[in-house]
């Protein structure tokens, strides 16, 4: 109930008073938490939930692209919004997906889809200078961005050099806590020489398992 009262208070509160007293984590910090979260949160049992949202990414993905491109997911998790991708007919499919916990997950969960996929088990940052210019032809990501520390924040230009044809962000953009950290994602994708063609907000359209801070964006090459 306090827990609660205090999450109602800090979310109305605005950005510039938040930053005053919010400390975020760096990024080793973070990704040790990401890799095994220990407060009981975003274990990935969790995220074989919220079917919906997958759905949302998959009519979103479906009108820009076809079966036989390739996709690849950063932050995939167990692999529910892939093997959405996967049910409807997109077989080159990769995730990026830094918790071993959440990839075996993937493999039991989602055997057939897990079985033949590519999966680069480990942090972004450390796969994501080695992928070959527009190497996906669909680049996408789902409340990972919004996870990304400041000092990895490199890894912006290498997804709009990897995605030959489209890039989609579906991240909170207004939330902040000690692993939250709110950007446009229009600014910065456009800035790097993408050009967003789709908005859609969360707080105009509602998607179970994403909060009305999300935003979903597609951009083009
Ligand atoms: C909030 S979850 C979203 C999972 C999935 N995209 C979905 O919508 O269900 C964030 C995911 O990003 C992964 N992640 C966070 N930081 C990462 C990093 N630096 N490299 C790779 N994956 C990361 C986490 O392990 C987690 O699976």
């Amino acid at each position: 109930m306090f827990s609660r009262l205090v999450k109602i208070v800090n979310d109305s509160l605005p950005l510039f008073i938040k930053r005053t007293y919010i400390t975020r984590k760096n990024r080793e910090e973070l990704q040790e938490y990401w890799r095994a979260p220990y407060d009981g949160k975003n274990i990935p049992s969790e995220y074989l939930k919220d079917r919906e949202r997958s759905i949302f990414l998959l009519n979103l993905a479906k009108r820009y692209i076809e079966e036989g491109q390739k996709v690849l997911e950063i932050g995939c998790n167990v692999g529910r919004n892939l093997n959405e991708l996967f049910l409807s007919g997109f077989y080159d499919l990769s995730g990026v997906e830094i918790s071993k916990n959440a990839v075996e997950m993937m493999r039991k969960a989602y055997p057939d889809m897990a079985g033949k996929i590519k999966i680069y088990n480990g942090a972004v940052e450390s796969f994501i200078e080695d992928f070959k210019d527009n190497s996906f032809d669909l680049v996408f990501t789902m409340a990972v961005l919004e996870h990304i520390p400041t000092e990895s924040e490199f890894i912006f230009s290498h997804m709009a050099r990897i995605a030959k044809k489209n890039l989609i962000t579906i991240e909170d953009e207004r939330g902040l806590s000690w692993r939250h950290f709110p950007r446009n994602y229009k600014k910065i994708f456009e800035k790097l020489g993408l050009k967003q063609i789709q908005e859609i907000s969360l707080r105009d359209v509602r998607v179970p398992g994403l909060s009305s801070n999300f935003v979903a964006r597609v951009f083009k090459k």
